[in-house]
């Protein structure tokens, strides 16, 4: 059967007056940015239409399934056991994938995990994986799914054939004022997720001031939308809503990330990162049949992290992805920056710490050229910050705030006029915020 054909114009005239579209208007409109029957120009105009307009739940179901469809479905339904994977949608220090993904693995949970870049002031998954010396990321399907078959985990970049229609909304909603938009925020990640096959998801909406969103209300529709498309798929998705106000842990970079992850499954990690990584994981394992409830899933990890079982599976990754697996007992195998140094409080410095920008430690991690203002440049991975001082902390003269990893010394020189800014005392110490604010399921 012939699918039928739409101007594209009398889409965007239907969006432009406050239309709801049909289902097969969206798929022609997914389609069509990538056979060419709907031209840039008409592409960005539906999405203008569609950033004022908004879409109802179910064009929004539609817009997801369409682009989904727009490329290779992978499917994993021959492997054994359930297959979840964790969104995040992106912050400061944000480094859970790299202890979730073997710590859910060793739990029983097939993790099939596809990640993106840095960009802009938030780091990336890749690009932290990629400062082990040989690993590779850029894997075709068939080797993804061998590797899950034999470690129980795999973390790759998405693979050119996965959603093209996003790939070339993604770059006209860039330069067209149309990327805050949570119809086409939601479609965007929905889309990816669900074209890797798995049974289910677990997200992590982030707001605050490091934070995509940086307010708790957008943070709280985008994650109810995720949901959303997620049952309307069939696939069960539980969000949560976690504050990026401050640099998740003390670490920010690519390898001071990788090593502070390998900490925490030595069980070593600081408490922020632990406690959004066990609720994550926990969600996941509950998804995936392996936990009957939060604390049966705390025990199996704390297991896992005890018994080494789940930094055993990190290793496994390293050695089935071609990366050198010793640098999880010798941390000197890691890009190293040439200069490595405290910065400290100043003479008079005096209270409790009641704020750490995140914004601006990502700010700090750029200006070192460990950040990407261009998805093409290119990232230093030895550059970052360790050692970072948390809310709360007691402040005095001589105190370390942080420890930076530099290359050059101007750049360094502009990381520190950062992180000093970044930094705010107070004399009294700060009501705690709670890391984890919400669930949506
Ligand atoms: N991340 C995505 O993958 N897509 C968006 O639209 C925004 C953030």
């Amino acid at each position: 059967m012939s699918s039928p054909s739409f101007f594209p114009q009398d889409i965007i005239i239907k969006k432009r007056d406050g239309g709801a579209l049909a289902k097969e208007e969206i798929e022609f409109f997914a389609r069509g940015v990538v056979n060419g029957q709907f031209a840039d120009y008409q592409a960005t105009a539906l999405l203008m239409a569609i950033f004022w307009r908004g879409m109802t739940a179910q064009e929004v179901a539609w817009l997801t399934d369409a682009m989904m469809r727009s490329g290779d479905v992978i499917d994993l339904r021959d492997l054994p056991g359930a297959k979840v994977d964790k969104h995040s949608t992106g912050g400061v220090g944000d480094k859970v994938s790299l202890i979730l993904a073997p710590l859910a693995a060793a739990c029983g949970v097939m993790v099939p995990m596809m990640s993106g870049r840095g960009l802009g002031h938030t780091g990336g998954t890749l690009d932290k994986l990629e400062s082990i010396p040989g690993f590779r990321v850029m894997l075709d399907v068939p080797e993804f799914r061998a590797i899950l078959q034999q470690v129980g985990m795999a973390m790759i970049g998405q693979t050119p054939k996965v959603v093209p229609a996003d790939r070339k909304l993604y770059s006209l909603r860039d330069v067209t004022g149309t990327v805050e938009c949570i119809p086409l925020i939601c479609a965007s990640i929905m889309s990816k997720k669900l074209a890797e096959g798995i049974d289910s998801l677990v997200l992590d909406v982030k707001f605050g001031k490091g934070a995509f969103m940086k307010k708790k209300d957008d943070a709280l529709a985008l994650a109810r939308a995720m949901v959303a498309v997620g049952k309307a798929g069939g696939k069960p998705v539980r969000a949560l809503l976690t504050a990026m106000n401050q640099p998740l842990g003390r670490c920010a970079g690519h390898t001071t990330e990788v090593i502070e992850s390998i900490e925490c499954l030595k069980g070593r990690g600081p408490a922020d990162l632990m406690e959004v990584t066990y609720a994550l994981t926990g969600h996941m394992l509950i998804l995936g049949g392996a936990a009957t409830d939060e604390a049966d899933a705390r025990a199996k990890m704390a297991t896992a992290i005890a018994n080494g079982s789940a930094l055993q599976k990190f290793r496994e990754m390293c050695v089935a992805q071609g990366g050198d697996p010793r640098v999880v007992d010798d941390y000197s195998l890691l890009p190293a920056a040439k200069q490595i140094r405290a910065l400290a409080a100043p003479a008079g410095a005096s209270g409790f710490v009641s704020a750490v920008d995140a914004l601006k430690c990502g700010h700090a991690i750029m200006a070192l050229g460990g950040g990407r203002a261009a998805v093409t440049d290119k990232v230093d991975h030895a550059v970052g910050l360790s050692d970072l001082i948390k809310i709360g902390e007691r402040v005095e003269p001589g105190t370390r705030l942080c420890t930076l990893h530099a290359n050059d010394e101007a750049k360094a020189a502009r990381a520190e006029e950062l992180i000093r800014a970044a930094i705010t005392l107070s004399p009294e110490p700060p009501a705690p915020e709670s890391l984890i604010q919400d669930l949506v399921a």
